[in-house]
């Protein structure tokens, strides 16, 4: 897998467009991220593939440009994401966030963007892949031990290389909505850092295996 970089990451921070199709707390923490400037990049473009996604609001507030590619305007899912992928391209992204998009990406999708999207997914993967519903299959199974995963996005659904993991412990008296809240906790950890490595180029694809470079000197 290649990575490409923006043409200029001295005069230019790489443009990110992040998908989405709920609440977007994740988009919020990126956002949040950027603008503290801990992540030296710059959210360009949000994507919802649903009108009423929540998270819409926090691009709204910042006059971040917003594409909603819903199943009402675009019911077959190839339309569907390719008006995402135009909308994208025309923003001149350099990396692509899925950030709870809630759909499987289609494989035209998946190979203009390699390398250069990454997905959140609540698990520690490989464990409860390819499922909505992580967090409580987690417990279902009765693992004392989950997580997140930043990983790369393949034509392998939640199968890509592994960029970050984080992990929490599954306590004794859990729902699926509390171990849920403290994945989601690390997961607001996670991707910021996942893409402040990507854009300082610290991201190296080595097979299945990501190698994150260390951070460059400070210059004297
Ligand atoms: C997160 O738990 C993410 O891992 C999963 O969907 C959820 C999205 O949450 N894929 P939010 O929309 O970022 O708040």
């Amino acid at each position: 897998m290649t990575q490409q970089r923006p043409s200029d990451p001295v005069t230019r921070p790489p443009r990110v467009g992040v998908l989405i199709s709920g609440r977007g707390s994740n988009l919020l923490a990126l956002l949040e991220a950027t603008e503290r400037g801990t992540v030296p990049a710059e959210v360009v473009l949000v994507i919802s593939n649903r009108a009423d996604a929540g998270g819409i609001a926090y691009a709204h507030a910042r006059a971040i440009p917003t594409v909603i590619a819903d199943r009402a305007r675009y019911p077959k899912r190839s339309a569907r994401q390719e008006r995402m992928r135009a909308a994208l391209l025309a923003a001149d992204v350099d990396l692509v966030v899925c950030a709870g998009l809630d759909e499987i990406l289609v494989a035209d999708f998946v190979d203009e963007f390699a390398g250069r999207m990454i997905n959140v997914h609540p698990s520690l993967l490989p464990a409860f892949g390819k499922t909505l519903h992580a967090q409580a299959e987690a417990l279902a199974h009765g693992v004392k031990i989950t997580g997140c995963t930043i990983h790369f996005v393949t034509d392998d659904v939640d199968g890509g290389p592994i960029i970050l993991q984080r992990a929490v412990p599954v306590l004794e008296d859990d729902t699926a909505d509390t171990l849920a809240a403290r994945i989601l906790a690390e997961e607001h950890v996670a991707l910021p850092e996942a893409v402040r490595l990507w854009a300082e180029d610290r991201v190296r694809v080595v097979g299945r295996r990501v190698r994150i470079l260390p951070a460059a000197a400070p210059a004297r």
